[in-house]
């Protein structure tokens, strides 16, 4: 099994280049189940997970290839089964059941079980397809879903924000008789990306980016090409690195309104944050400060950013609150980083880190992506080698970590 050798104490300095996102990637390839012509998109992160989703879309009897620097979608379904084979691989596999309902009529879609952050049910999924008229069954460890007359437009109001489910129900909804409106949807700009695509597929949205968005169904989807949107995660993820290690970092095709709760939180650190209008730089000034900080959903604090942001506080001055209300169960991280010598007490959904002046290297392994991540970024603050291991997760969400990194100092080797 891989692990990371990384021998950290050298502050980051230079580029780096963000990647495409691949939460907004993920819809996008299963928004392609919806369309009968070709969808071709621009700026597709080369992950294990995006690569997931096209061996579904294959299975699914798409057509799928490269152009140049373009992934293509095109043909059409002949198999509406999503198999528990590679579904339990990646939950996101679950949006294909709007996709492949509202085009076809059936899906077939494994239930995705429990994660390693929590139980992460897929309730409202189910819900927003029954609203539309689906009729869905429980059978099997499947969902098994059918509207032979097609689905109809309806007004589905969602108790919690989630951000596949508003995904599954947008997709659903634009081939759906009649008007649509989805109300507390979530905002993220991975929804905002989704819409723009399936407008230029040809379906008529409104309102995305805010709570309620209204579709009115049109007959069919149609040929676009489409550039997904910049991974905030990503960013965030490398933001947080310039301050650990003490560097300076610019990243380049980074949207800074996509990362406001973050780089807010930083400023109140005392790191320097410039902000151009596609690119962000992050420099340390000497000691970080604490601060507390909630994960909401967009566009409050992310979840996919509180392991990065709690090693940063291990080595702040002072104490900080980290307030986890997204997941319930998203701490894995704490144990790890307390084998470095991390000062952390867990309650619930709450962590008090008392930051330490530095940590100590320690064998460590990551069990889920943002975990690992985490680890990685303490790592590369410690001084004295310290070895993380199944990283697997990591290829999951990062595009040429190792390149990256190491093109700005970091000193961290695949063994
Ligand atoms: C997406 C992101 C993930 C991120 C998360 C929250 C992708 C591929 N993944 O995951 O990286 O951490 O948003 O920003 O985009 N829930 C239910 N019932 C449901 C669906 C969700 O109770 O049917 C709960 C979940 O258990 C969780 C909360 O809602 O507690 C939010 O989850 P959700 O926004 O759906 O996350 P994902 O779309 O799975």
């Amino acid at each position: 099994m891989d692990s990371l050798k990384i021998d950290g104490g050298v502050p980051l300095t230079g580029e780096i280049a963000i990647s495409g996102a691949k939460n907004a990637a993920l819809p996008l390839i299963a928004a392609a189940l919806a369309g009968d012509g070709a969808l071709r998109l621009r700026n597709v992160p080369d992950l294990v997970d995006t690569r997931s989703m096209e061996v579904l879309l294959r299975n699914h009897g798409m057509e799928v290839g490269r152009e140049g620097d373009l992934l293509v979608m095109s043909g059409a379904a002949t198999n509406f089964d999503a198999p528990y084979d590679l579904v339990r691989k990646m939950r996101a596999s679950i949006l294909v059941l709007g996709p492949l309902l509202a085009r076809y009529g059936e899906a077939r879609v494994s239930l995705p079980g429990g994660c390693a952050i929590g139980t992460r049910p897929v309730d409202l999924h189910i819900r927003a397809m029954q609203a539309f008229g689906a009729i869905v069954e429980l059978a099997d460890g499947y969902i098994q879903a059918r509207a032979p007359s097609g689905l109809t437009g309806a007004r589905v109001v969602f108790p919690m924000v989630s951000v596949g489910a508003t995904e599954n129900a947008m997709i659903a909804a634009t081939l759906a008789k009649g008007t649509s409106e989805l109300v507390n949807v979530a905002r993220e700009p991975e929804i905002s990306d989704l819409a723009e695509c399936l407008i230029a597929m040809g379906a008529k949205i409104s309102g995305h980016g805010n709570d309620t968005i209204i579709i009115e169904g049109v007959d069919r989807l149609g040929d676009a090409t489409h550039d997904v949107i910049p991974d905030r995660i990503e960013a965030g993820t490398f933001a947080i690195a310039a301050a650990i290690t003490g560097g300076d970092l610019t990243l380049i095709r980074a949207r800074p309104r996509h990362l406001d709760s973050l780089t807010e939180v930083l400023k109140l650190c005392g790191v320097t944050v410039e902000e151009g209008a596609d690119r962000i730089r992050v420099a340390a000034n000497g000691a970080i400060g604490s601060a507390d900080i909630t994960t909401d959903p967009f566009p409050g604090f992310p979840t996919d950013l509180q392991a990065q942001f709690m090693a940063l506080m291990c080595l702040a001055d002072g104490s900080s609150r980290i307030s986890e209300t997204v997941f319930e169960n998203r701490f894995m991280h704490v144990p790890e980083l307390m084998r470095m010598g991390a000062d952390i007490q867990v309650d619930g959904g709450i962590a008090m880190v008392r930051g330490r002046k530095s940590l100590t290297p320690a064998p460590v392994m990551a069990t889920d992506l943002r975990a690992s991540v985490s680890l990685v970024l303490a790592a590369l603050a410690t001084e004295g080698t310290t070895r993380v291991s199944r990283i697997y997760h990591l290829d999951r969400g990062y595009a040429d970590l190792e390149d990256k990194l190491g093109r700005c100092g970091a000193r961290m080797k695949r063994v």
